[in-house]
Formats: C-alpha cells, structure tokens, sequence
C-alpha cells in the first residue's frame, strides 16, 4: 500500500505551500498559485515538508515535527491575465495611472500637506530619533531608491544615502540604532537585498520595506512595511513597481519633512504635485504612437548612451536598463557631467544618445551634453518638459512630458523610456515579457 510523497525544503530561497481543496501547491511564489488558495504556509531555512495526497507534515532544522499556523492571504487573489495587450509589459505601463492612484489612496491628504502611514506608527519614537537614511535595492529598486534618497535629502532636509544592496554586502557599513534602512523590492525575495537586510538589521537598525509581495520574506523580516499596490507585476522588466517604488520614496520624504517640520506650505506644495502625476501619466501614455514612431527609427542601433544630471541620472540609469533588458541594445547611463572624463571617446556619428532633461535645475549644462555628444555626429532623443524650447533647437527629437517638478520628473521620463524600449524591443521581434537570461526574481547570489 504504497502513498506517493514529495519531500521539500528551504535553503536560501522562498518556499510556500499553498493548501485549497484540490490538494496542495509548493512553489517559491504565492502568484503561482490558483486563485482558490487562500491558506499559505512559509518555510524558513533549514525546515522540511512532507506532503501526501493527505498528510502534510512539517520539520524544524533538527529534524523535529513543527507546528506552524498557516498565513491567510488578504484580499482576492487577482486574475493574471494580459487582457486585450499583447505583452504584460504593455499592460502593466498602461496600469501606471491607476497604480500610481492605489499608492497614493489614503496616504496622501487631498491638498497634499499631510502624509499618514498606519504601518509606521509602532515604530514612530524610533523614527522621530532617526537621524540618517540608508536605502537598499538592486536593479530597478536601486534606482528608485536613488532618486528617493535625493528626495529625502531636498523635501525632509534629512541625510540619505542609497546603495545597492549587493554592493554593501560584506563592507561593514555604518549603521546603528539611528539609522532607518528603507529596502525596496518588488518581489521582497531578491537574494542580495535580504542579505544586505540581515547585515544591517544584525547592527541593530530599524528597516522598513517598500515591498509590492505582501506575504514575501521581506515583508516578514522588516519592522514594517510600506505596500506598493502595484498588483502582480510579470514582466521581467519591471515598470509599474518602479514609478510605485518613486512615488513611495516622494510619500516617505514627505513623511520624515513633517517628522523634522520642515514648512508646512513646502510640503503642501509638493504633495499636490505629486497628485497631479496620475493624470500626467495618462496625458503621456496618450502619446504613445509619437514615442513609437520614434523608437521605431532606433530600432537598427546597436549601441546607445543615456545621459542625465541630477535627478535625471538615476532616470538615465533606469532607461538604459529597460533598453537592455527587453532589446537587447548595449546601454549606458552615465551623469551629463561624466562626459569630458571618458565616455565621449566613444561617441561618433553611429551613436544614439538619449539625453534626460527634465531636470530644470540644472538644464542649461544638460544642454551642454547635448551639444558636445551632438558635435561628434549622435543622433539625439532628449526628454524634456513641454516649453523648453532650448531643447528642441539642439535634439533630433524630443519627446516632450507634462510639466512637473524636477523630482517627479523622474516618473514621467521613465514612463516615457518604458514605452521607449518597448517600442523598439517590439520593432526588433525581441521576446519582451521574458527576456533571456533573466528571471523575475533574482532568489540566488
Ligand atoms: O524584486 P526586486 O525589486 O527586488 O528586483 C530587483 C531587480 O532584480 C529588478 O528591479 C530588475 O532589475 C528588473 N528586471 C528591472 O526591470
């Protein structure tokens, strides 16, 4: 009378088991599952399961029967679908307004003066002693936590830094009990991210999670967790989660301007820029078939240089990521005032440079960019806000965003280079939603 069984267990990598009425599901990821899975139970290093077609019993490290309550997911799980699109990819970018929308809802009062995070409340005496900032990511969530620590830095007047998460493993950062560490991840299990995580938790900082999984392993280790509400994200390049990622980062500088009460009509200010966004982003994703006609005349390059300043850097970065991963193009970012000091040797007139410009600080030397890769023969796409003429008067094209400030500029540049890099990955019949080479989550060193 022999029962067939699976032995499973858990070693540096998520692992859920996911109990419904047709039986029992394991897999690293509670989206894999069907819908009617609501009970999930989560394994931690070193535990065992053994399942059966009707036993499921669990082990600790020591090999001794363990009993753990099982996680109930909140919330429908929702339909994964593309829907009328014929990418995830395209799907997901065309969420953003809504996403945006879902980040911001209940957070942000409706004059934009007053940030409320209900997570962050236990922690709040912690927080008020807080005097740095050291945000953690990789990929994609380092950029983002780029451009936060910059916000951090200019909205609550607070020291930030961002680094990326593989980069500080093994260094012996400096961090204790005052230090706020802000990991980001869409998935909340990228390997480095939560390595990095331990280290800094082991010295004794607080970490709050900017985390798009609600039962992922981050969202277990952090003292607290910010949620994205982007939903499920499958394209490998990730869109969605990243502008979520900027505009939690814009809600946490807020947060901290009030905690260090920074002047109220500053903050007023800004919040209600960052309520304009989601129509912003509606307004451009409108010009979706300007952007693809322009894509479309990049689509033979093979190599292409971002550039930006400021603000625009961590942007440049993040459009030279999406172009890589889903075109295949070579793809470099680099600051504008990099240039001079190595990059410019190989620009010629088979160059594409796209230049970010939305930075309004400091245009007038992003211009200067323009001009020294323009004098070797680039072909250049600059972004820039609508009205700023100087631009169109040295770029090839321009593909022109909404009127924002410089901070939030990031979100409808990169909007725009989502869109960008879909186009022209499209025009190149590239494998967009799963790129080769790539995978979703990066659970492995
Ligand atoms: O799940 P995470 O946000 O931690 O993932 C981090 C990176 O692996 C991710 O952002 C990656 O760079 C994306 N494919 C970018 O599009």
């Amino acid at each position: 009378n022999h029962t067939a069984q699976i032995t499973v267990a858990a070693k540096e990598s998520p692992l859920a088991i996911g109990i419904g009425e047709r039986g029992i599901f394991i897999s690293s990821d509670v989206n894999a599952f069907p819908q009617e899975i609501r009970e999930v139970l989560f394994l931690s290093d070193g535990e065992m399961a053994i399942i059966s077609a009707d036993t499921l019993e669990l082990f600790n490290v020591q090999g001794l029967p363990l009993k753990r309550e099982a996680t109930q997911l909140s919330g429908p799980q929702e339909e994964i679908s593309k829907g009328s699109y014929p990418h995830f990819m395209l799907k997901e970018i065309f969420e953003q307004p809504a996403t945006i929308r879902a980040a911001l809802k209940g957070r942000l009062s409706c004059d934009g003066a007053d940030v409320v995070f209900n997570e962050l409340k236990p922690l709040l005496p912690r927080l008020h002693a807080c005097e740095r900032l050291l945000i953690i990511g990789c990929g994609g969530a380092w950029h983002a936590g780029l451009i936060g620590a910059k916000m951090v830095e200019e909205i609550a007047r607070t020291h930030a830094q961002c680094v990326v998460a593989s980069e500080l493993r093994g260094c012996d950062t400096l961090c204790d009990a005052k230090t706020l560490v802000v990991a980001i991840s869409q998935s909340g299990e990228t390997a480095d991210t939560l390595g990095a995580l331990r280290e800094l938790k082991g010295k004794g900082a607080l970490v709050v999670a900017l985390c798009n999984a609600p039962s992922s392993t981050l969202t277990r280790e952090a003292d607290a967790t910010l949620l994205l509400r982007a939903g499920p994200e499958i394209g490998v390049a990730s869109t969605k989660a990243f502008t979520s990622q900027i505009v939690l980062g814009a809600l946490l500088a807020l947060y901290f301007a009030k905690l260090k009460e920074i002047d109220p009509a500053r903050r007023k200010e800004f919040g209600s820029a960052l309520l304009r966004l989601p129509e912003q982003v509606e307004a451009l994703l409108r010009a979706r078939q300007e952007i693809a006609r322009i894509a479309k005349s990049c689509a033979g390059v093979e190599s292409s240089i971002f550039l930006g300043r400021r603000y625009m850097y961590p942007a440049a970065l993040e459009g030279a990521l999406k172009l890589k991963e889903i075109a295949y193009i070579d793809a470099n970012a680099y600051p504008g005032g990099e240039l001079k000091h190595g990059p410019l040797a190989i620009v010629d007139k088979r160059s594409l440079a796209i230049v970010c410009c939305a930075d309004k600080k400091i245009l007038d030397k992003t211009c200067n960019a323009i001009m020294e890769v323009k004098a070797r023969g680039a072909k250049v796409i600059a972004l820039a806000q609508e009205g700023c003429d100087v631009v169109s008067a040295l770029a090839d094209e321009v593909i022109w965003l909404p009127p924002q400030n410089d901070p939030l500029s990031t979100v409808l540049t990169t909007v725009a280079l989502q869109i960008f890099a879909y186009e022209v990955a499209n025009a190149r019949g590239a494998e967009i939603d799963q790129p080769r080479n790539l995978a979703k989550a990066i659970t492995v060193e």
